[in-house]
């Protein structure tokens, strides 16, 4: 297959040598609206074909293309691409109306072209460990999950959001911390197959000199630093959500699990598996280090014991991972879907389960914390 990385920013430096890598494609070009970029990118990569904007990759013969563009430009992006013709890989968030996403889901529906949305979560040891535990009926029947991301503004924001959105760093990055859930809901749905019916949301209202989240001052109108959402599951269980972009942690992105029978816990103290009589400790296979099979010469970078490299093309050993070893299998399942024609795990139905549900936690957060139903947009099948 070929593949377009549209957007050669920060983030798409993890992504560009794994997709060159991958033996299944045939090319990689690259496109972004600014010209130093796309030469340096360019010259950095070793890629000859760049296009100076999205139009113009549509309209060449990439098969596929990955949206690494800044996160409120994906859900218009994903459509326009998908209606010509192009799979589609999106980093997250998927939009930021549920309009937006809707109108992904539907046009994938009308096209059955492939989409998928980079969801790291999907791949962190945690979520791997307890899908199995899930599967061999491990927690008996889940009571309640809990996600959260913890991402200070003084741990890189100021600089990321100016980076994004230039000027406009205040207006984009006062989005409502919900509406960007992706990292503590994609876990635990992912485990569980369901999805969110309603959400009460609380929100606390930020007053720092800043001024990020003051009256008028960023585009979405939203007054709230941290969000803690309370959901209602389909399969009965309760999952709380915090989303916090104010607090006094080195950060966190993580998910914790409890069912009648079994418990997974991820702390800062470390990760346990409990039953009613015994706790488990499971640093040992999921903590993530270099990691080697067969008589490969280079390891697999940021690997755990769950994680299944064996699956994996050998050409990524030695080259960079990241998100606790996600990147290099979300680049694998998107082009085995592509190639395929096959959803991915992430696929843009469960895209909308991430998603749709913190979306409409913050309008519940707005209205002080109404009990709001979350719309679902089925799976798929
Ligand atoms: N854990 C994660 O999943 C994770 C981590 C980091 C970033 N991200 C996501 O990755 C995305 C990119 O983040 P970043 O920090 O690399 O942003 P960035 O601003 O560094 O890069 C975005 C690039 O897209 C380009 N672009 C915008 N519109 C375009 C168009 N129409 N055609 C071609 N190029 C276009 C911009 O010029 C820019 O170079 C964000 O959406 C973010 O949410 C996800």
């Amino acid at each position: 297959m070929k593949i377009a990385i549209v957007g050669v920013g920060s983030f798409a430096q993890c992504f560009i040598p794994l997709y060159k890598a991958h033996p299944l494609v045939s090319k990689v070009v690259l496109a972004d609206l600014d010209p130093e970029k796309l030469e340096e990118n360019r010259q950095k990569h070793g890629i000859q074909e760049t296009y100076g904007s999205l139009e113009d990759v549509l309209a060449s013969d990439v098969d596929a293309v990955a949206l690494i563009t800044q996160n409120w430009m994906h859900g218009p992006q994903a459509v326009q691409a998908l209606k010509a013709g192009k799979a589609v890989y999106s980093a997250v968030p998927a939009g930021i109306t549920v309009q937006e996403v809707e109108d992904i889901v539907r046009t994938v529906e009308a096209t059955g072209q492939i989409y998928m949305i980079g969801e790291t979560s999907y791949y962190y040891p945690g979520a791997i460990y307890c899908r199995r535990r899930f599967a061999e009926g491990g927690f008996g029947q889940v009571v309640y999950s809990e996600g959260e991301y913890y991402h200070d503004w003084d741990h890189g924001l100021y600089e990321v959001m100016k980076a994004r959105a230039g000027d406009r760093w205040r207006e984009e990055g006062g989005m409502p911390p919900m509406h960007y859930p992706t990292h503590s809901t994609g876990g635990i749905l992912s485990i569980l197959g369901t999805y969110a019916t309603h959400v009460s949301c609380q929100g606390f209202v930020d007053h720092d000199e800043d001024g990020i989240y003051a009256p008028g001052a960023n585009a979405y109108d939203n007054p709230f630093s941290n969000q803690s959402g309370l959901f209602k599951m389909a399969d009965g269980s309760m999952m709380r959500v915090n989303e916090f972009r104010r607090i006094g942690s080195p950060g966190a992105e993580r998910m914790s699990m409890f069912g009648t029978e079994g418990c997974y816990h991820n702390t800062h103290a470390g990760q346990v598996w409990t039953d009613k009589n015994t706790v488990t400790r499971l640093e040992d296979i999921l903590s993530c280090a270099d990691r080697s099979f067969g008589d490969l010469e280079n390891p697999f970078a940021d690997m755990s014991q769950v994680h299944e490299i064996e699956r994996l093309p050998k050409e990524f050993a030695g080259l960079p991972n990241g998100h606790q070893g996600s990147h290099q299998f979300l680049v694998d399942d998107f082009v085995k879907a592509v190639i395929e024609k096959k959803h991915p795990p992430n696929s843009v139905w469960q895209a909308a389960r991430y998603l749709v549900p913190g979306l409409v936690a913050h309008q519940s957060a707005m209205r002080g914390g109404e009990l709001l139903p979350v719309p679902d947009f089925g799976s798929g099948s």
